[in-house]
């Protein structure tokens, strides 16, 4: 079948080689897939990385002045205003290519789970139907005394600036998982779960460090998943991968998913 419809298709010069027959004919085959992301899958949207050498947020502010409950206790204002600006960074930006992509595939597939350490929520925004958000997300805000997720709106201003609870007066804090806090538990669970149930497991855009999320790939390898790794940089993931593709997720992914589904304008909303 021949797309001559198709002038302005991005020529795609950066997409790895690697995306074999195989991999086609096992995702068209496939029942589950699951799909880790991290950071890198928000790159190409104008999110900053973590861990990105220059441009990574954790290369230009100390995550334990940030992001941690003791960094919130010592200075609340400081962690507001910083989640704050990131809010606004969010609000300026739109799902890329690579989040349309695996939202098509949802669509393609038996079940797609994606499995995202990312509090961007670009997923659902994008189409993505389950989306199992493991750090939570930076549109809620919750009472840091009561651990209640909390309506802005409902919440009382107070003179320094920050946000109250209006059951109990402490102050809200984003309803995001900081280093040395516990995942949520229902979360957990359920990317363990789907990570040891499926066929193929993609593992986009994270450095692979950061537990527990790290040790999906791993369960899933164990419990007879095929892993593919989408990232520019080696990680300590590459290492047990069936198929690494150094590339953007927001140029392999579409290709894969053309391939996969053969309809190149579905996926970019070209
Ligand atoms: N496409 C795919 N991968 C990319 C892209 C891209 N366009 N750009 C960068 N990457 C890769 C980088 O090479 C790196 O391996 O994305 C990865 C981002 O790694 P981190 O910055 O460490 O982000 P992540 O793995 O999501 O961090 C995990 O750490 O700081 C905490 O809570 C935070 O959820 C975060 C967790």
């Amino acid at each position: 079948m021949s797309m001559p419809n198709m002038p302005n298709v991005p020529n795609m010069p950066n997409v790895p080689k690697r995306i074999t027959q195989s991999l086609i004919s096992r995702l068209r085959s496939a029942q589950r897939v699951v799909a880790l992301t991290g950071a890198g899958v928000s790159a190409e949207s104008g999110i900053p990385t973590f861990r990105d050498a220059q441009t990574g947020l954790w290369a230009k502010y100390d995550p334990t002045q940030l992001a941690t409950p003791e960094a919130f206790a010592r200075n609340p204002k400081l962690v507001w205003d910083w989640y704050e600006w990131r809010r606004a960074l969010r609000r300026d930006t739109q799902p890329n290519a690579g989040h349309y992509a695996l939202a098509a595939l949802g669509k393609r597939v038996p079940r797609l789970v994606v499995i995202t350490q990312n509090i961007d929520g670009l997923h659902q925004l994008a189409g993505s139907s389950v989306v199992i958000e493991l750090h939570g997300n930076l549109q809620r805000n919750k009472c840091s005394r009561e651990n209640i997720v909390i309506e802005r709106a409902t919440a009382r201003p107070t003179d320094e600036g920050l946000l109250a609870c209006p059951r109990c007066g402490a102050y809200l804090r984003p309803d995001v998982v900081w280093f040395g806090e516990a995942l949520p538990r229902d979360a957990l669970e359920r990317a363990f779960a789907e990570s040891t149930q499926c066929d193929v497991f993609f593992i986009i855009g994270t450095s692979g460090v950061v537990e527990p999320a790290a040790s999906l790939p791993r369960y899933a390898k164990r419990a007879g998943a095929f892993l593919v790794e989408i990232n520019p940089e080696e990680t300590p993931l590459s290492a047990i991968a069936d198929v690494v593709l150094r590339g953007k997720s927001g140029e392999v992914l579409p290709e894969i998913v053309k391939r996969v589904v053969g309809q190149m304008k579905v996926i970019c909303g070209l």
